[in-house]
């Protein structure tokens, strides 16, 4: 059991869970700032003004990678500090920009590989106004390509970027659930699966931009981050639930990978959908098909899966089926975690590892986000809270089976990044749901404090990674 001796691990943030600092250096609002004005959208009716004001604790975050011994750093940008307005003929924010430079050639300087992502989910507020934002197949996917060329150009030492961090979050909790920005859930059978596209488009149009002039100089690599479930037939027996459990992947997975490696959605989805899943056209296929120079792979955790005997509703979003968290026989997927969706199952890891490999010809995979909450672990003292057991257990029982798919398997994983580097915004969770491998205290000039399983990471890593 081990893993290839160029494997990079380390953590992952987002800008909104952890900048703060929303008005400084010209920063222009993101959707996130105004949805979170919305009375009870977030649990604790917190917001991300300030988080762990990480963007004025820079050297911090930096001296804590190191202290933990990490090789690489999973961070996203603002949008609307580089373009306050968003568009592309909107002027750029010089000091947005330079506090990134700054930020990448510290990193660099510690010995620590940035990877950056362009786009967890805070699209510039001016946008949504303008043109209702990732709503728009016009304007949307041009106005991120100028952002995006903004940022490869600014940033020629950064050799790894992501475009979009899980465009399923983006459509289905936003325009399905309603319970991310912009929260529009008023055609549920129709928004979500334009947003998909338009989100693809996106992703395909920086990707275009940076093969054609910025990847040959920097000799880097992009790809989109997909979030996915690994799924268990409710009964295996019942070829109906194994079935189910295709589709369930298909929804949330082939949904953007098979545009992605095949060039179209997959056969189920137009299926059910009809054409409210959008069409290709020749030339928007082009632009998609092949856009990925690696795959990043946000995991969490696994459900059982049953089929429904009745047909799709017009707002299903999960390919007519049931997601459980007890089989058929009674068994329990894992264990309670402070997030209703997420329960702990290392093995649901390995056989999605395989499943995205098997389907997509392994592709090089980086493990973009895992991690886990833990029941009550707010409501406990710092001193408890940072013996994380049940997180050292997580942790290592799913970095074991990502090496052992890496070593039995054939799956090409190069990378892991730890969900996430401190306790942070947990977005409609507000700070009650603390996802940290580092404790912040919010009460006090949120210091941070390394739990456990922060600790844990590099002893794993070490006696995994290949030393030749
Ligand atoms: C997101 C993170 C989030 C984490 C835990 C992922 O889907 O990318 O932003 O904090 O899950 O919910």
């Amino acid at each position: 059991m081990s893993l290839p001796n160029d494997f990079h691990w380390g953590f992952a943030t987002a800008s909104y869970q952890i900048e703060g600092a929303v008005d400084q250096d010209g920063r222009g609002p993101s959707i996130w700032d105004t949805f979170c004005k919305i009375p009870g959208k977030i649990a604790d009716g917190s917001s991300g003004d300030v988080a762990c004001d990480s963007y004025n604790k820079t050297q911090e975050d930096i001296a804590l990678l190191k202290e933990l011994g990490a090789t690489a750093y999973r961070f996203s940008i603002s949008w609307s500090r580089i373009i306050p307005l968003g568009g592309r003929n909107d002027s750029i924010n010089q000091k947005g920009v330079d506090h990134y430079v700054k930020f990448v050639d510290d990193l660099l300087a510690a010995g620590i590989t940035p990877f950056v992502t362009l786009f967890h989910w805070d699209v510039p507020d001016e946008l949504e106004k303008r043109y209702r934002s990732l709503l728009s197949r016009k304007e949307f996917p041009l106005d991120f390509k100028r952002y995006a060329g903004v940022m490869f150009a600014a940033l020629p030492k950064v050799k790894h970027w992501v475009t979009l961090n899980e465009p399923w979050c983006s459509s289905i909790q936003a325009y399905s659930a309603g319970i991310f920005a912009p929260g529009d859930d008023s055609r549920q059978d129709i928004y979500p699966w334009i947003v998909g596209h338009n989100l693809l488009l996106a992703h395909a149009h920086a990707v275009q931009l940076y093969r054609s002039e910025f990847k040959e100089a920097s000799q880097g690599e992009i790809g989109v981050v997909l979030n996915g479930d690994a799924v268990f037939p409710w009964d295996a027996t019942d070829p109906a639930d194994v079935e189910a459990c295709e589709r369930k992947l298909e929804f949330t997975i082939g949904w953007f990978a098979d545009p992605i490696y095949f060039g179209d959605y997959p056969s189920s989805m137009r299926k059910q959908l009809g054409d409210r899943l959008p069409e290709f056209t020749a030339e928007e296929r082009a632009l998609v098909q092949g856009s990925n120079d690696f795959y990043g792979m946000n995991h969490y955790t696994a459900n059982y899966v049953k089929h429904r005997e009745t047909p799709a509703e017009l707002n299903d979003i999960a390919g007519n089926l049931d997601v459980l968290f007890y089989n058929k026989r009674g068994d329990c997927i894992g264990e309670e975690t402070q997030s209703p969706w997420l329960r702990p199952c290392a093995t649901g890891f390995r056989d999605l590892l395989g499943w995205i490999s098997r389907r997509y010809q392994y592709p090089k995979i980086y493990v973009t986000e895992n991690g886990t909450s833990i029941k009550g672990e707010d409501d406990l003292s710092r001193e408890e809270i940072l013996e994380d057991d049940f997180r050292v257990q997580y942790f290592d029982q799913y970095v074991k089976a990502m090496a052992v798919a890496s070593s039995l398997d054939g799956v090409n994983v190069r990378g892991y990044f730890a969900w996430s580097l401190m306790d942070n915004f947990e977005w409609a969770e507000g700070y009650q749901t603390r996802f940290g491998t580092c404790y912040v205290d919010y009460k006090d000039c949120q210091k941070r404090y390394p739990k456990k399983s922060a600790r844990l990471m590099k002893v794993l890593f070490e006696s995994m990674i290949k030393k030749s």
